[in-house]
């Protein structure tokens, strides 16, 4: 990961200085680099772990999600990421998109030395997260499944880099092509799964702890997993969530109404309960594994992301 860290710095420059300046700003504020770490623990199954491709796949799923953090703070009119500014309160939503541009330009280059399929592979995640993203604004279509479209928004924008990470990780590390199928799958489940768990905290947790902002997703109007099941609820009591939650909130004051109303609804427990068996089902797919420390290390991933405080 030392090195890793060093390759990112080295990735994010521009010949125009405040462009690198721009590019590192939410590099430097830090982030829990949980991408590039997926890579290299997945890269322990093959039989080069050690491979400086490694470290590469590492710098693009990184480079890839900075990158989305500075569109996504555009998109969701956000002022705070990773405990910083987000860059489009720092300067603006130009310079937010622009330098998430810089960003997947980047690792579109650096994918490059990886050859044409992990070309084509990037290229294909790329499609999925921006695709969620989009369809995250887009209310569900009559007769669809509130919760499904939910979930296909997730599997899109967060599931979609993880799966990826974990299959760069197996590829690139020399693991064979079986353990690379079953790692795809186990990220895909774990990337939607570390989601949900955002989700929950964006309602349950302080910024001290997140570095974000909590009642995000209820100010921009996105009903995520512990809302989606408050909603469902038939109790007569939550009537007035329901009416705080029918769209986004603007007011403060019933942000941090709607926030209390939720961090005590049994929706939160149901929330965490799904989370919980989604990783039970991630940990089921690493039986192709051969025991031993990399496969228990996998699974204590998915203990992580299923039990997330930050
Ligand atoms: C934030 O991702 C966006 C989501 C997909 C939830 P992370 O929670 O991995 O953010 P950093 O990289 O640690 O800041
Ligand atoms: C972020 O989703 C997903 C991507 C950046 C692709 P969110 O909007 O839910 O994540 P946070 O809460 O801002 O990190
Ligand atoms: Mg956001
Ligand atoms: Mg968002």
């Amino acid at each position: 990961m030392a090195e890793v860290e060093e390759a990112l710095f080295g990735h994010a420059v521009s010949r125009a200085p405040y462009v690198t300046q721009a590019a590192q700003h939410l590099l430097s504020a830090g982030g829990k680099r949980f991408r590039p770490l997926l890579v290299l623990l997945a890269a322990e199954t093959g039989t080069r772990p050690d491979s400086s491709d490694v470290v590469t796949a590492a710098c693009v799923v990184e480079i890839t999600h900075v990158g989305s953090l500075y569109h996504d703070d555009v998109m969701d009119e956000a002022d705070l990421r990773r405990g910083a500014d987000s860059a489009n309160a720092r300067w603006d939503n130009l310079v937010a998109i622009l330098t998430g541009d810089f960003l997947f330009a980047k690792s579109s280059e650096l994918t490059a030395l990886l050859g044409a399929d992990a070309v084509r592979i990037q290229a294909e995640t790329f499609t999925r997260l921006v695709e969620g993203q989009i369809l995250e604004t887009v209310k569900p279509g009559p007769g669809e499944d509130p919760l499904q479209h939910y979930l296909d928004v997730v599997a899109g924008k967060t599931g979609s880099l993880i799966a990826t990470s974990a299959r760069y990780g197996a590829r690139f590390g020399g693991a064979t092509p079986e353990v690379e199928e079953a790692l795809t799958a186990y990220g895909e489940i774990v990337g939607t799964a570390f989601q949900l768990s955002d989700d929950i905290l964006d309602i349950a947790s302080e910024s001290e702890e997140s570095g974000k902002t909590p009642g995000t997703d209820l100010r921009e109007g996105v009903p995520t997993l512990p809302v989606l099941m408050a909603l469902a609820s038939g109790d007569p009591a939550d009537a007035r969530l329901h009416e705080l939650l029918g769209a986004p909130i603007t007011d403060e004051d019933e942000v941090a109404e709607a926030l209390g109303l939720l961090r005590a609804h049994p929706a939160m427990a149901q929330a965490r309960a799904y989370v919980v068996g989604q990783a039970a089902e991630a940990k089921a797919l690493l039986d192709v594994l051969a025991p031993g420390p990399v496969r228990e290390a996998l699974d204590a991933f998915a203990d992580v992301v299923a039990n997330r405080s930050s």
